[in-house]
């Protein structure tokens, strides 16, 4: 179970790599007005999304279900995993809200300026903060 969890943790981080990466991307996206950067942030962003993120959210989720599944008569009274489940859960819906803004970018239909987006960049940080303090110190 060892090798799961290890490959669970790796493909949380390539994941994360790329919730940090597309919004920033989606800032600079947004503030472009020539048509040569904006056609060069539609490519960077689908292929962002299509090859690392979504194959990374795939993984993360699988593998941690898997161990979850495997051990759950341990894991029923372990409280910090239901809130780390929740977190989860938002970051899901943040990844395909993601999803959702990167198809506005692509058909020129973005309704949001750079500090939204400078903003909206920063909620992954939080849920990661959160989620690996509970499943380091696991608190309750
Ligand atoms: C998407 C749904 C997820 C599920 C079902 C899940 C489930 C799990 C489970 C069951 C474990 C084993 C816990 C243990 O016994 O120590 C685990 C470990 C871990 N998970 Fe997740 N996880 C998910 C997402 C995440 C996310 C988003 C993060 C990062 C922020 C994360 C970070 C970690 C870390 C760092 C460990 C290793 C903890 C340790 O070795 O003490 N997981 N996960």
């Amino acid at each position: 179970m060892l090798w799961i969890k290890a490959l669970h943790v790796i493909s949380v981080i390539t994941w994360f790599a790329a919730l940090f990466y597309l919004p920033r991307l989606f800032v600079y996206h947004a503030m472009s007005d020539d048509k040569a950067s904006i056609e060069r942030f539609k490519i960077m962003e689908h292929k962002l999304y299509r090859i690392i993120m979504m194959p990374s959210f795939v993984l993360a989720t699988a593998l941690g279900a898997w161990m979850a599944i495997e051990a759950w008569a341990v894991y029923t009274t372990q409280y910090w995993l239901y809130v780390k489940l929740v977190l989860a859960g938002l970051l899901i819906a943040y990844h395909f809200y993601c999803g959702h803004l990167l198809a506005a970018f692509k058909a020129d239909k973005n309704t949001h300026s750079h500090i939204f987006y400078r903003w909206f960049n920063e909620f992954p940080v939080l849920i990661l903060v959160a989620i690996v303090i509970l499943v380091v110190v696991k608190p309750f």
